[in-house]
């Protein structure tokens, strides 16, 4: 994966009332899209069940991240547009083989959904080292939330694979959307902001 710049985290840093507002709203539209996609799985009843299990946990992560913004004060405000997961989705369904098949759509689904958990658990572990001297009590925050991340990153391909029922396929995409999301990150104006 493209490492982020570390001019993103100088940002982050300096502008933690953002950047947790933002996140709280990463977190919600992460429950959101997971219980969008499970209703597109019912033909596979252990792939709704992975999805409601991560919709459960990231409507979690809201709540810590709400109570963590108003413990600090903050209020959580409107949702700031989140042009990195856009433009991940736009650019991976351009270049889709076949958009008829609703199994290649929920697949590049899944393996986008992957990336952008991949990443936001990069940024986690760039936060927690930070913010350790600074700001321990949002440092371990943080160290505590990026192994939620990872497993998400991992559960995210093993339900493409399920999906998608060809795990040649599943490697295709990961190749294709993996050079999409580093061209994106270095696209990106290191707003402090989550995926900024
Ligand atoms: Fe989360
Ligand atoms: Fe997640």
């Amino acid at each position: 994966m493209a490492p982020t710049d570390p001019l993103w985290t100088r940002n982050a840093v300096a502008g933690l009332d953002r950047l947790l507002r933002d996140h709280a709203h990463c977190e919600m539209k992460a429950a959101s899209n997971a219980l969008s996609l499970s209703t597109r799985c019912v033909e596979h009843p252990v792939v709704v069940d992975e999805l409601v299990a991560i919709a459960e946990e990231e409507l979690a992560h809201f709540r810590l991240v709400l109570a963590e913004l108003r413990r600090r004060g903050f209020v959580l405000g409107a949702p700031e547009e989140d042009w990195y997961a856009a433009e991940l989705r736009r650019r991976s369904s351009r270049t889709r083989v076949r958009h008829d098949l609703a199994s290649f759509v929920l697949t590049d689904r899944m393996v986008v959904a992957a990336f952008i958990e991949a990443r936001s658990c990069e940024r986690f572990k760039l936060l927690r080292d930070a913010l350790c001297d600074r700001d321990p009590t949002l440092a371990t925050f943080y160290g505590d939330l990026l192994a939620s991340e990872a497993r998400h990153h991992r559960t995210f391909l093993d339900l493409a694979a399920i999906v998608s029922g060809d795990e040649h396929h599943v490697a295709e995409r990961r190749q294709v959307v993996a050079a999409i999301e580093a061209d994106v990150v270095r696209s990106l104006s290191h707003q402090p902001t989550m995926h900024g």
